[in-house]
């Protein structure tokens, strides 16, 4: 049975919904913070452009011409190899569901904050940590309630499919996201603090850019604009007929990135305003920026309820698109209905990210700690500094050497026209090449 297709316009939400998350707005900003600004910031848009959207185009192609689920497509486009291909698909598709544990669990975070600043801010950031810091490791029936609306709300979205659910959810969220964050930049554009932010994110100190921040910043450009897991790959494979998958990589990319930088000038103008500190690590959203809020009085009240309105919206289409994949894999592979397949690879990640959520507890922590991280963090890390990166070469390589390039070609002629040989290039040597290198690095094995 084939599913209900996006429209045009359906698709390229559904696809900057997925790629605008939590990324970007939580974890963009603090990143940067971390790095020191603006040699970070250049080295994360030089990937976007140059890796990132190469390799959108291929992931994109995949879906689009093989139909199916991300191993399937996979399989039916591979001329040789088919089942080892199919694993390419299945490390993508278990990388999103992997993701969800950790991601799910912060979007009930989330919820918690707007529950919490309805009725009161904490009034320094000392008091804002010590709330954090208190929800994270003593407050488990919290975590646990706000998981399983997250998870109830994720579950029920997917099981109405792609076009009653997924599109529906992205085209109302999405444009309200986007007002919401405008809004909140049009205020900061007033405040003397903008040009400090200005010169903090696109001033580079080269000194400051580690071989650390580099790798950092290339694991968090595919992050962003969810590539590697078949995320898009998956909402692809319901476009029309003769869709230009060129114009949608490029429309995806420069909304994904045009919205991290707003929230990144918006969020560092607010600190500096308010005298607080760039570089407080994944706390910068949920500790000093409520501290902010406050000191901006009733306009701060508002904003904080909006901010976290924004931020559960970004969670939220990303959410659906990180665990859509596992939801096609099981229609196509096992042909259970689509409410069963969207209720078991709901179940998954929920369960398990009950384990992420305890592993940040007091109570849990020693448990749950393996070597040097807790489960949540070695989520975390196994899928962004592996599974994303390895995904995204696995893509490269498939699209730019087994797939024949007449195949490649006759897709993409009218859409890149002489730009085709370029794109190609990039595919198969630059890309490839950038990855090694980065996972090499992170895996210890080089160092520059
Ligand atoms: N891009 C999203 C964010 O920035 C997260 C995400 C959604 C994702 N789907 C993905 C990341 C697929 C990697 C792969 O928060």
């Amino acid at each position: 049975m084939k599913i209900a297709r996006f429209s045009r316009i359906g698709f390229i939400l559904a696809a900057a919904g997925s790629a605008v998350g939590l990324g970007n707005i939580w974890k963009f900003p603090y990143i940067t913070g971390e790095y020191g600004g603006g040699a970070f910031v250049l080295v994360y848009l030089m990937t976007v452009i140059g890796i990132g959207f190469t390799i959108m185009i291929a992931e994109m192609l995949i879906g689009y011409l093989g139909r199916l689920d991300g191993a399937g497509s996979f399989e039916s486009l591979a001329p040789r190899f088919k089942a080892q291909w199919r694993l390419a698909g299945m490390l993508g598709i278990w990388a999103g569901i992997l993701i969800m544990t950790f991601y799910s669990v912060v979007i009930g975070w989330i919820f918690h904050y707007i529950v919490v600043t309805l009725s009161s801010l904490p009034a320094s950031v000392s008091e804002a940590e010590t709330t954090f810091n208190h929800m994270l490791s003593e407050e488990i029936g919290t975590q646990f309630l706000f998981h399983t609306v997250s998870f109830l709300i994720i579950a029920s979205i997917l099981m109405r499919g792609i076009k009653g659910g997924i599109e529906k959810l992205n085209l109302v969220l999405m444009p309200l996201l986007i007002v919401i964050m405008s809004a909140m930049f049009f205020y900061a554009l007033t405040l003397d603090g903008f040009s400090l932010a200005w010169d903090f994110m696109f001033k580079p100190d080269w000194s400051k850019l580690s071989s650390d921040a580099f790798v950092t910043a290339v694991g968090h450009a595919f992050f962003t604009i969810s590539l590697g897991t078949g995320a898009i790959l998956t909402y692809s494979a319901s476009l029309p007929k003769k869709s230009n998958l060129v114009q949608s990589s490029l429309i995806v990319v420069a909304l994904d990135t045009g919205i991290a930088l707003l929230a990144g000038l918006t969020l560092f103008t607010f600190l500096y305003q308010y005298g607080a500190e760039p570089a407080k690590g994944p706390g910068l959203v949920f500790i000093s920026l409520p501290a902010v809020f406050y000191e901006m009085g009733v306009l701060g009240n508002v904003f904080a309820i909006l901010f976290f309105i924004a931020l559960a919206f970004a969670g939220l289409t990303s959410a659906v698109s990180l665990t859509e994949p596992m939801v096609q894999y099981l229609v196509d592979k096992f042909s259970f209905k689509r409410s069963t397949s969207a209720i078991l690879a709901s179940l998954f990640f929920y369960l398990v990210g009950i384990i992420a959520l305890l592993s940040n507890t007091t109570d849990y922590k020693e448990l749950l700690t393996f070597g040097s991280r807790n489960f949540f963090d070695w989520m975390d890390y196994i899928t962004a500094a592996i599974m994303l990166p390895l995904g995204g070469l696995l893509m490269a390589l498939f699209v730019g050497y087994a797939m024949p390039k007449t195949q490649v070609y006759a897709a993409l002629k009218d859409s890149l026209g002489r730009g085709f040989e370029f794109w190609y290039f990039m595919l198969r040597y630059i890309a490839p090449i950038s990855l090694v290198v980065v996972m090499l690095n992170l895996l210890g094995i080089i160092s520059f």
